[in-house]
């Protein structure tokens, strides 16, 4: 079952990579090849993959190892050359995002995208302080990590960043509130995160959200939460950065992009992870008279960033989505997961709660049905013991009670079928069989 390199390479790593980094599962994989939504380990054994959101069209989808292989063989240079594609990678992506927001700067990674949004915020406001969501994660670099508050104490909270929860109706704070309460109780939050940070000499310069909440445990935004935010934080002063790492192009399968669960159009986007199906480009993108007002700073220049082999991917992934449809299966082929999930747990007492949309979806592990408190190690049995069985997932959330699936996009509905049948034999081993089947 485990790899006969393993040992050997897990030994390596620790004489040569730093004690930082860490690996999936007990027993950690060793993939040497991918195909759509399949890694195949050394011995040739092909595994499910259904937590990769990063290889986003599939993994190795043959447009895009074309489109990366042939620029790669014939330029790769940096956005000080004219060149052709990253123009047009920035008209199609502008084209898929509200009017006015046209405006791209490229750069590598997503934790850049988010370091230089909140960067043009503050230049463009004059404010220093940031709004973020509890449990938030939206890098690493030193500015950004104190916008993660997933990274919090370990990394150090701080004067000018304040967080509000997530839209957590299940266990949260907007259990059971309909809309007008909803909005209600959001603004009041705001307004005392407002204050707050006021008392520390903070003016709002960016409320910066995931709205699909991949690190807090996977929400969808509802839109009372999300405007009502928006619009006190605007009212404040402060601009809506919105973190599309993960929910962008397409994945919640209703929405091209997760900020549109509300109806506030952002001040600045970013854009990483599935952008290049694996190849390191992201972006940020605003209106001209933000990024107007950055450049009358320092200006900016990124080595890597948007270079053309970088635009090559992206374009392709592009191409590849609109295709293959790959937003409208993931809705399709998402609701058919949901319908499944909800049918497990009837039978399965401890699926406490199943939330997300379209190829994002998160099920809480809880101690039993009745007073759902979080089960962390439920959660971490369940994941290892369908790693062994050859289907992968992930889990996510402040307990790390939440499996999170999260899927290559061309997830089909036979995919999603041994997804569920394997979960549910590991849930009949971990004993978590209903009395009754009721729910
Ligand atoms: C919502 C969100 N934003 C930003 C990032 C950071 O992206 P990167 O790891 O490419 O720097 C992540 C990474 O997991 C993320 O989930």
């Amino acid at each position: 079952m485990s790899s006969a390199q393993a040992p050997d390479l897990i030994a390596r790593r620790r004489r040569v990579l730093a004690p930082g980094y860490s690996l999936f599962y007990e027993q950690p994989l060793h993939a040497v090849r991918g195909a759509g939504v399949w890694l195949y380990d050394e011995s040739g054994r092909a595994y499910l993959d259904a937590y990769n959101n990063v290889a986003h069209v599939g993994h190795c989808h043959p447009r895009v190892v074309e489109a990366i292989s042939r620029q790669a063989a014939t330029l790769n240079t940096n956005t000080r050359y004219l060149h052709e594609l990253i123009l047009r990678c920035a008209e199609r992506i502008s084209a898929h995002l509200p009017p006015g927001l046209d405006v791209c700067t490229f750069v590598c990674t997503g934790s850049e995208a988010n370091d230089l949004a909140f960067q043009m915020a503050r230049s463009f406001r004059g404010h220093s302080g940031a709004l973020v969501s509890d449990y938030s994660y939206h890098g690493n670099t030193s500015l950004v990590s104190r916008l993660s508050t997933a990274d919090y104490p370990v990394r150090g909270g701080t004067d000018f960043v304040r967080d509000v929860p997530a839209p957590d109706a299940y266990r949260g704070w907007l259990r059971g509130l309909d809309a007008a309460s909803t909005r209600a109780r959001v603004a009041a939050r705001v307004d005392e995160v407002i204050v707050s940070l006021a008392d520390e000499g903070h003016r709002p310069a960016a409320l910066l959200l995931d709205s699909m909440f991949v690190s807090e445990g996977i929400f969808t935004a509802v839109p009372a939460y999300l405007n009502t935010l928006c619009e006190r934080v605007r009212a404040a002063g402060g601009l809506f950065i919105a973190d599309e790492v993960q929910g962008g192009f397409g994945r919640s399968g209703e929405h091209f992009w997760s900020f549109a669960w509300g109806d506030v159009v952002p001040d600045i986007v970013t854009l990483g992870k599935p952008m290049g199906n694996g190849h390191p480009v992201a972006l940020v993108a605003t209106t001209r008279e933000i990024a107007g007002r950055f450049a009358e700073g320092p200006g900016y220049f990124n080595t890597f960033g948007g270079n053309p082999v970088a635009c090559a991917a992206a374009l392709a992934v592009l191409d590849v989505i609109e295709e293959e449809e790959l937003q409208q299966r993931a809705r399709d082929v998402g609701r058919y997961l949901r319908r499944g999930l909800d049918e497990l747990a009837t039978r399965h007492a401890c699926i406490g709660d199943i939330r997300g949309a379209g190829m994002c979806i998160g099920v809480e592990i809880v101690a039993d049905g009745k007073s759902p408190g979080p089960a962390m190690a439920q959660a971490q049995r369940i994941k290892n013991r369908m790693r062994l069985l050859g289907v992968l997932i992930g889990t996510t959330s402040r307990h790390d009670n939440v499996l999170k699936i999260r899927p290559p996009m061309v997830f089909n509905r036979a995919n999603v079928d041994q997804l569920l049948e394997t979960l549910d034999e590991t849930l009949l081993g971990t004993g978590s069989r209903k009395k009754k089947a009721a729910r």
